[in-house]
């Protein structure tokens, strides 16, 4: 080739195609240098049928795993099932597994059912990611008789992300564009809304998908005083109910942002051991099972001074085993409620003019340690610091989103969110916290206030909900079975 006449461009590809002067890529591909190759296997594009694929063949055997990607990429273009066989082979046996997956890949796009076998045979494989691609090849033919009955396994690898991939694939094909009303009749009538009660209890009674976004942080166990429970099963299987209709309210897509920290429980004597218990860590599989999906874990750091002394002892005598650090930090662990669509679609729900207004352009923290200094209230003992929540809300909701806190305490995310042009729906059991959020925050001039039982009346006049909230009521009415089961929970 004549490169040191001329830098060879993306028109002389285009060109020689055109031209039909296959001679122009035989020369290149067998004496230029593996840059030019890789230029030209990179822009060469679609190719005709006439094309002569047999000159990709060498380029499979050469040392540059990058040349022999792209040239098995192409080889796929052909259409020829005469390449399925050298194709398997390279994905057997080759030593870099983009080329073992790009040779699934092409056999999938040379698209004859001869292809089958073959692509039946890498559903086995060890590499997620080349099972994937095998699956993906075998979606056209997903009404024979044997790929219908492996799709529907789905998973042959019991492997998350195949699961995802090959969920998302199939509901690709049978996609409709769906749009989810952000704003609704529960929305429209309860934004804004304070309900001194149970929040199992409240949210059992509210629709599905109808907020926009969760921040809470529950109960720390029994190291404070307000709720106790009676055993820390009990206080998880609680937390895990709440969770569930936490995620059945939120609307698809949707975040769920959870602060929670291990806690200490102090012993009962100087006989008896303290106990500590890892409250993210216990709960984040009841969440991944209830149908969250993990997406970020964010250390909330509190200036050093904030923490109890917990090495004392230690400084003084400097005996291994007895170290004990100053706890400084708490987690904040965003999750999304499950859905195969990507964050787009949830942005593509909202107006131009909304998303706009919901843009962050202050300043922010980019990483995922956040240094803020704990929030002091005379009356509760762990109110949100105002910081905190305040990134929670513009981070992960947009203007006029309801913002839920099922464990509202003082109203801090109500406060907040109503600062940031957000409407709330809050949650608290304690009426002396449920007060103080009426009495002193600017918020409660058009904060809706409902008593647990106000608010279930409230929803019965609430026209589309009647025969639902009706049935619901009247059932417990009936039996009171959550009532006792919501008081056995935290006893
Ligand atoms: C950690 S505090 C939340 C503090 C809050 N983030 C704030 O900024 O003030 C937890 C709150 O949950 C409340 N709580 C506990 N169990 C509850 C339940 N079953 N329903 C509603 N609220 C509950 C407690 O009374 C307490 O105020």
């Amino acid at each position: 080739m004549t490169m040191n006449k001329h830098k060879l461009t993306k028109q002389d590809i285009e060109q020689a195609k055109k031209n039909s002067d296959f001679l122009f890529f035989t020369r290149i591909f067998s004496s230029d240098p593996d840059s030019v190759k890789y230029f030209v296997l990179k822009k060469i594009g679609k190719l005709p049928c006439d094309f002569p694929f047999e000159i990709f063949l060498d380029l499979v055997k050469t040392s540059n795993h990058n040349i022999r990607v792209l040239a098995v990429k192409n080889l796929g273009k052909s259409k020829n099932p005469s390449f399925i066989e050298l194709l398997s082979h390279l994905a057997d046996r080759d030593s870099n597994s983009n080329v073992r997956r790009e040779s699934i890949s092409s056999i999938g796009r040379i698209g004859t059912k001869m292809a089958i076998p073959f692509l039946l045979k890498f559903l086995e494989d060890k590499d997620s990611r080349v099972v994937v691609q095998a699956i993906r090849g075998l979606l056209p033919f997903r009404n024979h008789e044997e790929v219908k009955a492996v799709l529907q396994k789905a998973n042959p690898m019991d492997n998350q992300l195949v699961d995802q991939a090959v969920r998302e694939m199939i509901a690709d094909k049978q996609r409709v564009k769906i749009k989810q009303p952000i704003h609704n009749s529960f929305t429209n009538n309860f934004s804004d809304s304070l309900v001194c009660g149970d929040c199992l209890e409240v949210l059992r009674h509210i629709p599905d998908n109808v907020l926009h976004l969760c921040f809470t942080s529950p109960p720390y166990y029994n190291a404070k005083d307000y709720s106790i429970y009676r055993s820390y099963k009990y206080y998880l299987n609680f937390l895990t109910e709440v969770f569930k209709e936490v995620h059945r309210v939120l609307q698809e897509g949707r975040f769920f942002v959870l602060n929670t920290s291990p806690v200490l429980i102090p012993r009962m004597s100087r006989k008896h051991q303290s106990r500590r218990y890892l409250i993210p860590f216990d709960i984040h599989p009841r969440l991944s099972d209830i149908g969250f999906d993990f997406i970020d874990d964010i250390i909330w750091v509190k200036p050093e001074p904030s923490a109890k002394n917990r090495n004392a002892g230690f400084f003084q005598h400097r005996k291994p085993l007895m170290y004990k650090s100053n706890s400084v930090c708490e987690y904040v662990i965003v999750y999304r409620k499950h859905t195969n669509k990507l964050i787009d679609w949830n942005l593509r729900q909202y107006s131009h003019e909304t998303v706009e207004k919901s843009k962050v352009h202050s300043e922010y923290e980019k990483s995922n340690a956040w240094q803020i200094a704990p929030s002091a209230n005379k009356l509760h003992p762990a109110v949100f610091p105002k910081e905190l929540t305040s990134r929670v809300i513009k981070f992960y909701s947009f203007i006029d989103d309801i913002v839920l806190d099922p464990f509202a305490g003082s109203g801090t995310v109500g406060i907040v969110a109503s600062e940031l042009g957000r409407k709330f729906f809050l949650i608290e059991k304690e009426q002396s916290y449920c007060n103080h959020f009426l009495n002193s925050s600017s918020s409660a001039l058009f904060t809706k206030y409902f008593s647990q039982g106000q608010f279930l009346e409230e929803l019965i006049k609430y026209e589309e909900r009647v025969p639902q909230i009706l049935e619901k009521y009247n059932e417990e009415l009936e039996n009171k079975k959550l009532l006792k089961k919501a008081k056995e929970l935290t006893q």
